[in-house]
């Protein structure tokens, strides 16, 4: 399918499956997907490494301030897959581990980490032909997306897929924590004073509780063909 050159801003809550989805757009579209909660995971992965989150769980505001400064974080392409990597080192596996998960939403609500995110958000996406998923991408990021879809799922369904997903990766993750987890990064999310997830007003709602990625994309395609009018 042809379309033409649009921001695609998918939210919502956490596992969802927003970032299968984005990435199975931008394939069919022939468009750069971009994983904005990966710069979010990298910033706390980060400061776990240097110490900048202490045993309480306080964040050392003024020394990540200071070293956000120097932070490279972008991504690269391995195997036709895009990776987080700081300097030469690839971090896309360390981010996705329960540690790096049980911290990052109060990372994500700090003003100037999110400025610092924005900013490299903003960039990756001048040139448009892209799909880029987190939770403010349709409102804060990218307001003039073209394109802003709103994602949703049952926490239940949600905590099986990240389950399901931790597992496959070797981790050994306990359901009632994994639930709790989402529950609490919903929360967090939703309820902090920067770029809170909520819903744009011009946001199209997909709730893919019981849907499969084929049902997901031909809802997808009816949405855009709904504003483009018929495409290639
Ligand atoms: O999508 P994810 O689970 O990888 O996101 C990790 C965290 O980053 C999540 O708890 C919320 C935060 N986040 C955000 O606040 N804004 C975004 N645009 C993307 C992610």
């Amino acid at each position: 399918m042809l379309v033409p050159d649009i921001i695609i801003a998918v939210d919502g809550y956490s596992s969802t499956g927003k970032s299968s989805f984005a990435k199975l757009l931008a394939k069919e579209f022939s468009f750069l997907y971009l994983d904005s909660g990966a710069l979010y995971r990298g910033v706390t992965l980060f400061a776990q490494e240097n110490g900048l989150i202490a045993a309480d769980n306080a964040i050392d505001l003024p020394g990540l301030e200071k070293a956000l400064e120097s932070l490279d974080l972008h991504f690269e392409n391995v195997d036709g897959k895009s990776m987080l990597f700081t300097g030469g080192r690839n971090i896309e596996k360390e981010i996705r581990t329960m540690k790096v998960s049980s911290q990052v939403s109060p990372i994500a609500a700090v003003g100037f980490v999110r400025a610092f995110v924005d900013e490299k958000l903003r960039g990756f996406g001048r040139d448009k032909r892209v799909v880029m998923d987190g939770r403010d991408i349709g409102t804060t990021v990218f307001p003039d997306a073209e394109i802003k879809l709103f994602m949703t799922a049952s926490v239940e369904v949600r905590s099986q897929r990240r389950f399901d997903e931790l597992q496959a990766k070797g981790e050994n993750p306990d359901m009632a924590e994994v639930m709790k987890n989402l529950q609490e990064r919903d929360y967090i999310d939703s309820h902090r004073e920067v770029s809170p997830l909520v819903q744009a007003p011009d946001a199209f709602v997909l709730d893919n509780s019981s849907m499969t990625f084929a049902e997901e994309l031909a809802w997808v395609r009816g949405v855009i063909q709904g504003k483009f009018g018929i495409l290639e």
